[in-house]
């Protein structure tokens, strides 16, 4: 499990091992918008402000990745035990 911490939301949710990201949000009652729920469409981006996630979407190349910058919520998930979102 690892923390999400939604600077505007201000809010903490923890998304546990059987989840996605994008539901523990949706049912922290922070909904973000999806489409393939496959890491293909770029629909579910979210901004990263701190953390490392662990891309496992098939739209970044490496040096996007290394930025640490975004990530696409659907399917990736965090190396870092926190992440802090612009959300
Ligand atoms: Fe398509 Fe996440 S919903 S990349």
């Amino acid at each position: 499990p690892f923390e999400l911490e939604l600077t505007r939301s201000k809010k903490c949710v923890t998304v546990g091992t059987n989840e996605t990201v994008l539901s523990a949000l949706g049912n922290a009652g922070v909904p973000v918008l999806a489409s393939c729920m496959e890491g293909v469409c770029g629909t579910c981006e979210v901004s990263v402000l701190r953390g490392t996630p662990e891309h496992r979407d098939s739209l970044l190349n490496d040096a996007e990745r290394a930025k640490n910058d975004r990530m696409f919520v659907c399917v990736s998930r965090s190396i870092t035990d926190k992440l802090v979102l612009d959300l």
